[in-house]
């Protein structure tokens, strides 16, 4: 195909990363952008719904007993021309990392909230996380059919606790069972929503202009009066429009819905598409690579393990950011220099993996690791050094000690500490004047403690013991002619070692960190690290 072909795809794509308290009604949106893409023929009930979102999204059990999405999905549909790709990201806080990672693969974010919470506190961690990566942020304001807080009070609400501008795209008419439709601010007109069974199918949708003088007696006077009077208050007293802010990440365009009856999802698609932009260029250690380059070129933002316990494989996730991809393709890793064949990859396409022929840039695919993929490697088709961004590892804020109950699976626990540490949720390190039975594990958030114990025993048969370490804090130590023999510490510290031998920092309190900088002559403390 011709590179006309390749442009095509490329302004069609729009790929974005979906945040949200649990709860909040993720899952339900992401269903309800399914069904008006025609990737399913009806959203299902609540239950089957529940069953369907574990087959979708959540892979591992762990996810399903705790009811809490672990890790991270992703799904392609089509919808107006477009094809469309969602990043699901996981609920939980002390998944922030992998959130992170995901927001990197993604070109912009939607964040849900729930209109009788508001924001909550991990609507805030999350969006902390968001904020770093500097994309466009869309807010869609769910349950509109429910009770919820004043619409006003959720914009002001939005505004202080996540200390973002925003810009209500639409207002509600109405709320709770008498939520009716939403005013579009831009066009300035009505659409009102009538039917979708429930939620189960696209709703009917009718227009009209704010000037139609039937519009009193189709609203009823006083919805109708209450409509004037906020537009006016919002049109005096809120934002303005500004496409160069949203686009910079730092305003954010609100819209007001209900993922359960569909009011209000579709006017959020349109508007959402409309907004956004294809993907653009990347950087890169060779300046910005343009998604129109002739070489197909990607990074991987994901590793993940046993997604099928039936076939034990592991899959690295990679974002296309250049050229075309083609099955069987040869490509270059480019940080191992490595030749790598992508024989086959998958997509994910509403409810299936898929194997993918052909897949341009903005996709994620698929595929399969032998074991010779990290996060924040580059796949590049061309011999170019090509080398994208590297994908910083957060700074884990618990520590614990473990080591293997049976001497004799020993080798296992190695191999399953080393792939879990591979996947991005957990980081090793080894402590120094301690046998080698002993590993320090360093997470984000403590959960992963959890899975690191569920996984270990459930994928590699391995039972642990575990102790829990007072650190708070690591730093990673660079030094000229760094000697450990001579490296000064505060009695709360310790210094132990990267898997690939670099020295770190662990201590109880912060103001360590600064003795142990005035202590050492020359010595930096880095509290990012990005993955080699
Ligand atoms: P999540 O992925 O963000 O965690 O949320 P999810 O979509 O699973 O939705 C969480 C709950 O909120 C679900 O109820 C879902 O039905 C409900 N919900 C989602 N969107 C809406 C909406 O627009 N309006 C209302 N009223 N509810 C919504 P659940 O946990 O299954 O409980 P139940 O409905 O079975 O009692």
């Amino acid at each position: 195909m011709s590179q006309a072909n390749t442009m095509d795809e490329i302004q069609k794509r729009r790929t974005f990363a979906i945040i949200s308290h649990p709860d909040a009604g993720k899952t339900t949106l992401t269903e309800k952008f399914l069904l008006y893409g025609g990737a399913i023929r009806t959203a299902g009930s609540v239950k089957s719904r529940r069953t369907q979102k574990h087959a979708v999204s959540d892979w591992m059990e762990i996810e399903k007993q705790r009811g809490i999405s672990v890790t991270s999905s992703v799904l392609q549909f089509n919808y107006d021309g477009f094809c469309i790709n969602i990043l699901d990201t996981p609920g939980h806080q002390d998944f922030s990392e992998d959130t992170y990672r995901t927001l990197v693969a993604a070109d912009s974010a939607v964040m849900v909230i729930d209109s009788a919470k508001g924001v909550e506190e991990q609507t805030k961690k999350l969006f902390k996380v968001c904020k770093m990566r500097g994309i466009p942020i869309f807010t869609f304001i769910n349950k509109l059919d429910a009770q919820g807080k004043d619409p006003l009070e959720l914009i002001e609400d939005i505004e202080n606790a996540l200390g973002i501008r925003a810009f209500p795209m639409d207002w509600p008419i109405g709320c709770g069972k008498g939520f009716k439709g939403v005013y579009n601010r831009l066009k300035k007109h009505i659409e009102l929503f009538d039917d979708g069974d429930h939620g189960q199918s696209i709703v009917n949708t009718v227009e009209c202009d704010l000037q139609d003088e039937n519009l009193a007696d189709l609203l009823g006077q006083d919805l109708h009066e209450k409509l004037l009077e906020d537009i006016e208050l919002l049109d005096m007293a809120g934002d303005d429009y500004s496409l160069d802010q949203i686009l910079a990440g730092e305003l954010t365009p609100v819209f007001f819905g209900s993922a359960m009856t569909n009011f209000g999802v579709e006017p959020f698609l349109k508007a959402f598409l409309d907004i956004t932009q294809p993907p653009q260029p990347r950087k890169s250690n060779l300046g910005d690579v343009q998604p129109t380059k002739d070489y197909f070129s990607g990074f991987i933002f994901k590793i993940q393990a046993n997604m099928n316990p039936a076939h034990r494989d592991r899959i690295a996730f990679l974002r296309i950011c250049s050229g075309k991809f083609e099955k069987g393709m040869m490509t270059n890793l480019v940080q191992k220099n490595k030749k790598v064949k992508l024989a086959q990859p998958q997509q994910f396409l509403a409810q299936d993996r898929a194997m993918v022929e052909e897949a341009y840039p903005g996709d994620i695919i698929g595929i399969h690791d032998p074991g010779i993929f990290n996060i924040g490697d580059t796949l590049c088709s061309s011999d170019l050094k090509l080398q994208y961004e590297g994908i910083p590892q957060f700074a884990p804020e618990h520590f614990m000690k473990i080591s293997t109950i049976n001497a004799l699976k020993r080798k296992q626990f190695l191999k399953g500490v080393s792939q879990l540490a591979e996947e991005g949720s957990i980081q090793v390190f080894k402590p120094r004047f301690t046998g080698a039975e002993e590993l320090i594990i360093g997470v984000v958030g403590v959960l992963q403690f959890e899975v690191l114990e569920y996984r270990l025993n459930n994928e590699y048969g391995v039972e642990i013991k575990k102790q829990h370490l007072p650190y708070n804090y690591i730093r990673w130590i660079e030094q000229e002619n760094y000697d450990p023999s001579k490296f000064k510490l505060t009695s709360d510290a310790i210094v132990a070692e990267t898997e690939d031998g670099n020295p770190v920092l662990l201590c109880q309190y912060e103001w360590s960190i600064r003795q142990v900088i005035e202590r050492n002559e020359g010595v930096v403390l880095h509290e990012t690290h990005l993955r080699t």
